[in-house]
């Protein structure tokens, strides 16, 4: 079914699927009417489409070089396929053929296309184009019923006259249709997928921090900052402006968030106590350290005789309390890595440092944490309890975002 709304796509980033079909042709038409209602967009061809519109074509109307391969480095270095799925608002792939249906259906990733729809979080709609035969086929009929019952949106065909001389249903629906279609369906997309947290300012922090003992040690930890980094890109998917206040760490910048990049805690608590009032949530997923050297000596210290050495240390500030002691706290989150005891030492962060939630997660077995790809955690409040399993940081992210903005709307309205 086609949506009715009229809303605009100005400023909405659509990526644009092209499978092979003589109606790609179509398909530049509809660049031209997306990027003139102001939208941005990305074209994906498959090697097939390739054969019946240039790339230069998509390129030239677009603004954008066309995404061709999986394996092209110069692209995946200027942003990598999962980046590129995560960027969309909404991938539309018009049109679709049925062998491109057919490999949705069973979920292949053997190329740019099918690897991003695999990988989205945004909506998919196929706009399918095809011989009247192939459509009626009963192998598409059946791809098509399994890919509606996954919430992929299936735009026509219309019937008619088609390419091939024959008349029936399997012509793509025209630029001006589809481009009416996504604009609602933008906008439906836009309601359910960045409402959560849509005007909502997170501030965050992430990493480990570095505490200068000479110009050339520091005292760290093995915080990789992957996590932090999730939550970050989650927010913003859920429509947050998001600010990053990042320690020492080698991951790239989510899309569309802040980043300020500090070493040491000291830092990181001057910046973060600079930008916390007036933010809405502030997630602390940051392994900060304790302690920092009392001095920081500064000419590289030599070994000397002594077998021994001692370090005096001093403590830091805690970044996490602080921001919940503030007069008007944003919505405080917290982590709680620990060894032992998880639950019990983690309900006393959350009454000690006076946060709405803590995130407590094992350190060390198979529980995943610190520099790993994978975790799982525990959200602790006052009265909650709610396990998430182990799963990879990106995922687990998203599903912790949707969790702390249902809490954080909850308690705004109370
Ligand atoms: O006390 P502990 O380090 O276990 O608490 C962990 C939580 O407190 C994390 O959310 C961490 O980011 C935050 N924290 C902080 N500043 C510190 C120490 C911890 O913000 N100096």
């Amino acid at each position: 079914m086609i949506p009715r709304q009229q809303a605009s796509p100005r400023g909405r980033r659509v990526l644009l699927g092209i499978s092979g079909g003589i109606a790609a042709y179509k398909s530049a038409e509809l660049v031209r009417l997306l990027v003139r209602a102001g939208a941005q967009v990305q074209v994906v061809m498959t090697d097939a489409a390739t054969r019946f519109v240039a790339p230069l074509t998509f390129q030239a109307l677009s603004g954008r070089p066309v995404r061709l391969g999986l394996f092209e480095a110069a692209d995946e270095a200027a942003m990598g396929h999962i980046d590129l799925a995560r960027w969309a608002d909404a991938i539309l792939i018009a049109p679709a053929s049925a062998d491109f249906l057919a490999r949705l259906r069973a979920g292949l990733a053997d190329d740019l296309l099918s690897t991003l729809c695999l990988a989205a979080d945004a909506p998919v709609i196929v706009a399918p184009a095809m011989n009247q035969a192939m459509w009626r086929a009963a192998a598409t009929q059946d791809n098509l019923r399994v890919l509606r019952e996954r919430g992929v949106r299936v735009w026509g065909p219309a019937e008619g006259v088609q390419a091939c001389g024959e008349s029936g249903p399997g012509r793509m629906l025209e630029p001006e249709e589809i481009l009416r279609a996504l604009n609602g369906a933008l906008d439906v997309a836009g309601d359910a997928r960045q409402a959560p947290l849509a005007g909502v300012d997170v501030l965050l922090t992430a990493g480990p921090t570095w505490e200068a003992i000479d110009p050339v040690r520091f005292i760290g930890n093995r915080s990789s900052g992957k996590m932090g980094f999730a939550l970050a890109r989650a927010a913003r998917a859920a429509g947050a402006r998001v600010l990053l206040v990042s320690g020492p760490v080698t991951l790239e910048t989510p899309p569309g968030v802040e980043r300020i990049s500090v070493e040491s805690a000291r830092e990181m608590h001057r910046s973060v106590m600079r930008h916390a009032p007036g933010c809405d949530i502030f997630i602390g997923a940051a392994a900060v350290a304790d302690f920092r050297p009392a001095q920081v000596a500064s000419e590289k210290l030599k070994k000397g005789d002594s077998g021994s050495m001692e370090l005096a240390l001093v403590r830091n500030p805690d970044v996490l309390a602080s921001v919940a002691a503030l007069p008007e706290p944003p919505f405080t989150v917290g982590f709680a890595a620990e060894t032992q005891d998880l639950r019990a030492n983690a309900l006393e962060k959350l009454r000690r440092k006076g946060v709405d939630i803590i995130l407590a997660n094992q350190v060390g077995g198979e529980e995943g944490g610190f520099d790993r790809d994978h975790n799982a955690v525990i959200l602790l409040t006052a009265d909650e309890e709610r396990s998430f399993a182990l799963q990879e940081k990106g995922r687990l992210a998203r599903a912790i975002i949707a969790a702390l903005a249902e809490r954080y709307r909850a308690r705004r309205t109370t």
